[in-house]
């Protein structure tokens, strides 16, 4: 987008096929014409229309960035009117299940999937980076038993950012390469030390013969046995779920990675920021909810006394409604499949009865019809991780394993690109007028 300066003039008809807009400011009578690029405004040229010489110019107010594009990017597209969800424009009900969770990795960093010894030497890098500094371990034994894994795993990767002091130098191709590396390779196993700090056990050392996944269930799993032998259907659904999660394009908490990567510091501190923007329960934290919500409704027949509470606005249903799809989340679909393979290993979880109904009398209602809302990814998701025994506490935190190479790829494209300038937004002052103390 280029900033166009445009003189005043008197409003003209346009022609139709012209790339610009028109706007009439009704206090001055002036007129201006605005470049449309790319199908958007620059937000800077409203500043030029103002109502005086001292007026500082007419600003967007836009809480929540419903309508403001904050940067352009080549990874992810998202049509939410159509379902589409495509990552470096393959879709993604090609990708899940037939790609790696470290494939979709390194396409969503490098723009391409990797070749048969690209791959070798990516999942070679990640396999070697599992392990922790033997002080982070202190550093986690520092947390309360009941202490919520995502609060200890926000905290550790923040604490990652004093360990690797050359992280700062962002700018450095090798440098800021190694600490994607360190946080794709790490967070598994700050995750798995977390959920064992919570439950008292020992912490258990990443195994380099084991997948991705595979590695990160025997962390979280094994006990006494001398190997353990990851089930292949779970360490794959866990591999699937990854890929579902892996980038969304610019979500809150993928916004406040590139926010924070604004003012440059190293990776470490602004993923810090992007899990804990993923915590809460209107982002990562609703699969979590989803669940209590289930199990609060307790059995189908509970459910239109639910629906009701919902509509009479005193809740919200959980895992429902999407700022960006206004249609199925494809997400949604894929991972309702994947529940039905890990059921084949776990047994039937009883609330995904109730969840299927409840999906079914929503999607019949008026209410939900009108507002287009529609299962998210996170309606099904909460419901696999309960049945592979995850604890509730734990489904944001593998909501971060999935989505830590999408918000490193959102970063490292952030601070190459020449257009990005440290994040400011603007405020409309409410506050009182100047006031002297008497
Ligand atoms: N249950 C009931 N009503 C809802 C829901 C819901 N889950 N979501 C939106 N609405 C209603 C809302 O009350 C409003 O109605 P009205 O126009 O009468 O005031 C209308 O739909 C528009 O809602 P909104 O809050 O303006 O929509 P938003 O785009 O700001 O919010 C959302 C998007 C995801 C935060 C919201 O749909 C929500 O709170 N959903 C439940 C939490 C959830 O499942 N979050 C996970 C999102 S997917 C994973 C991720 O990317 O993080």
């Amino acid at each position: 987008m280029s900033a166009m300066t445009v003189a005043p003039k008197p409003v003209t008809p346009v022609s139709p096929s012209r790339d610009t807009l028109s706007v009439t400011d009704n206090r001055t009578g002036m007129s201006y014409e605005i470049p449309i690029h790319e199908g958007a405004i620059r937000a800077t040229e409203l500043r030029k229309i103002k109502s005086g010489a001292d007026d500082f110019g007419v600003v967007s107010y836009d809480p929540g960035f419903m309508n403001t594009a904050a940067c352009r990017s080549a990874i992810t597209y998202i049509d939410g009117d159509k379902g589409i969800l495509r990552y470096r424009g393959y879709p993604i009900e090609e990708i899940a299940g037939k790609k790696s969770f470290l494939e979709v990795a390194y396409l969503l960093l490098n723009g391409e999937f990797p070749t048969a010894a690209q791959s070798d030497a990516w999942v070679y890098e990640i396999t070697h980076h599992t392990f922790l500094h033997e002080n982070i371990k202190k550093f986690i034994d520092g947390f309360q038993h009941d202490a919520h894994t995502m609060g200890i795993l926000l905290s550790t990767i923040g604490a990652l950012s004093p360990f690797y002091p050359d992280a700062k130098k962002i700018f450095d191709d090798e440098t800021r390469q190694k600490q994607i590396v360190r946080l794709i390779a790490k967070t598994p196993t700050i995750a798995a030390f977390a959920y064992r700090h919570a439950t008292g056990l020992p912490y258990v050392y990443p195994d380099n013969d084991l997948s991705y996944a595979g590695n990160f269930l025997s962390m979280l799993w094994k006990t006494t046995e001398v190997k353990y032998q990851p089930d292949p259907i779970l360490a794959r659904a866990l591999d699937v779920l990854f890929v579902l999660h892996a980038d969304h394009e610019q979500n809150c908490s993928t916004s406040t990675m590139r926010v924070i990567g604004s003012s440059q510091p190293d990776p470490y501190s602004a993923a810090a920021g992007a899990v804990g923007a993923l915590y809460g329960p209107l982002h990562g934290g609703a699969n979590e909810q989803v669940v209590r919500m289930l199990e609060g409704i307790g059995s189908v027949k509970n459910i239109p006394e639910h629906i009701k509470r919902v509509k009479a606005g005193e809740l919200r249903l959980m895992g429902f409604g999407h700022r960006v799809y206004k249609n199925y989340d494809p997400r949604a679909r894929i991972i309702k499949r994947v529940a039905e393979e890990v059921f084949s290993v776990t047994g039937r979880n009883p609330l995904i009865d109730i969840a299927i109904e409840l999906e079914k009398i929503a999607l019949d209602d008026e209410y939900f019809i009108s507002r287009k809302l529609y299962p998210n990814v996170d309606f099904y998701s909460g419901i696999i991780y309960q049945a592979m025994h995850f604890p509730v506490e734990m489904f944001p935190v593998l909501f971060a394993i999935g989505r830590m190479p999408g918000w490193l790829a959102q970063w490292q494209e952030g601070i190459l690109d020449p257009d990005q300038k440290i994040a400011r937004p603007l405020q409309i002052y409410t506050g009182a007028g100047e006031r002297h103390i008497s």
